[in-house]
């Protein structure tokens, strides 16, 4: 017999988002076995879960989800209670330069994790959960009113949203043909530590203190809705817990910045963190060609989280930009072990050669 309550693999624990909800059960859930499933791309870092790796009930497993034989092989070692599923190619801009990479991760290992969670759940129709974690950028674009709800018809707009839509549909066709239980989650762009550089805040940052020029697609007047990703974290361990079997659940901070407005408070905080003059940051701003397909404004209407679950945001957006600014500027050497390498390849065809 195990000692432990429950196991749950959390696929993409490595990464910026599952490293906090690994954090997160790991140390509140000291009952439950958390094996982080990871193939450990450019994305995904062992180093953002160095302060909980040696606690007794984290396993780590380097696997690729689209390897049905070796996935299968977890599944038979665990007997997982449930999945929690974020492992993902997920960044827009690597999405229009490789769309093939995303259909692979997103779609084809999605489809190995249902397929395996349906099989091992249908020997016995035992208490079994598979969460998929989905962003709101398949429910498309707004224009400048309105919010998505969990009604919102899907209308994906760019390689990695169709990919997160398709994923989204498979999971609901498992949970609709086979019966196999399942709950979705659909957020809002997150902030916070351990975020790669590549996308916008974490980017702004580096480049702020490197003095490097700051990127503005377009005008800058895209409008995102920004979550502090541990209230990301939390949500998922509310819906986890007490989500209903077969719905879905937007999670969003209410939290909604122009892309220009907001460099302009980073560039202030930076500016008084780093001693600078206030506004000389600003003069790095250079606004560049648009992103294909630029999406204008996601805002998610995240009231039924609250009403029928209670979850709201805890953060306010400054402090958390405050927090975020401090986390990156205390561990530069975090960021020069992401930033070398590879990360330079992206950099210049992204950034220099456009
Ligand atoms: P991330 O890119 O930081 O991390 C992705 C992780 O998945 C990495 O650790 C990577 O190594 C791993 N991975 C990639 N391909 C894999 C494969 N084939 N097999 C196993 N592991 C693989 O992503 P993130 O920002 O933490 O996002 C996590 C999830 O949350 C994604 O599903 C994303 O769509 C979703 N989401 C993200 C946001 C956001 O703002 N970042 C918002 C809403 C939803
Ligand atoms: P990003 O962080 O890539 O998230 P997403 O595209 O998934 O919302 O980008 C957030 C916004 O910032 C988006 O409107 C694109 C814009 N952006 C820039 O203007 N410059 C940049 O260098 C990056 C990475 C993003």
């Amino acid at each position: 017999m195990s000692a432990f309550s429950k196991t749950i693999a959390v696929t993409g624990g490595a990464g910026f988002i599952g490293s906090h909800v690994i954090r997160l059960f790991v140390k509140k859930y000291p009952d439950y076995r958390v094996v982080n499933i990871d193939a450990l791309t450019y994305a995904g870092n062992l180093e953002n879960l160095e302060d909980i790796d040696r606690l007794p009930n984290y396993f780590f497993e380097h696997a690729d989800i689209c390897d049905e034989q070796v996935i299968n092989g977890l599944y038979k070692k665990y007997a997982f209670d449930a999945v929690i599923h974020l492992a993902a190619e997920s960044h827009v801009d690597r999405s229009i330069m490789d769309p093939l990479a995303f259909v692979r991760t997103n779609v084809l290992g999605t489809a190995v994790l249902l397929n395996l969670s349906r099989a091992y759940w249908e020997k016995d129709h035992s208490n079994k959960l598979f969460y998929h974690v989905s962003t709101d950028e398949v429910y498309g674009s707004l224009g400048d009113t309105g919010y998505f709800t969990e009604k919102t018809a899907y209308d994906p707009r760019s390689p990695y949203s169709a990919s997160k839509a398709s994923s989204d549909h498979l999971v609901k066709a498992y949970f609709h043909t086979y019966g196999l239980p399942v709950v979705i989650s659909n957020c809002s762009n997150n902030y916070g530590s351990h975020q790669f550089p590549e996308k916008l805040i974490p980017l702004m940052i580096n480049n702020i203190l490197t003095e490097k020029p700051l990127p503005v697609y377009g005008k800058g007047e895209n409008v995102r809705d920004w979550l502090w990703v541990e209230d990301h974290a939390r949500a998922i361990d509310t819906i986890f817990h007490e989500g209903k079997t077969g719905e879905t659940y937007n999670i969003g901070g209410h939290n909604e910045w122009k892309n220009i407005d907001l460099i302009h408070v980073l560039c202030s905080i930076m500016d008084k963190k780093l001693g600078r003059s206030e506004g000389s940051s600003t003069g790095l701003i250079r606004f560049v060609k648009d992103r294909s397909g630029h999406d204008l404004r996601y805002a998610i209407d995240a009231s039924r989280l609250n009403n029928e679950l209670g979850w709201k945001p805890s953060l306010q957006f400054e402090e958390g930009l405050e927090k975020t600014v401090d986390w990156y500027l205390q561990n530069q050497e975090w960021v020069n072990h992401v930033t070398s390498g590879q990360y330079q390849q992206f950099y210049t065809e992204q950034y220099i050669k456009r």
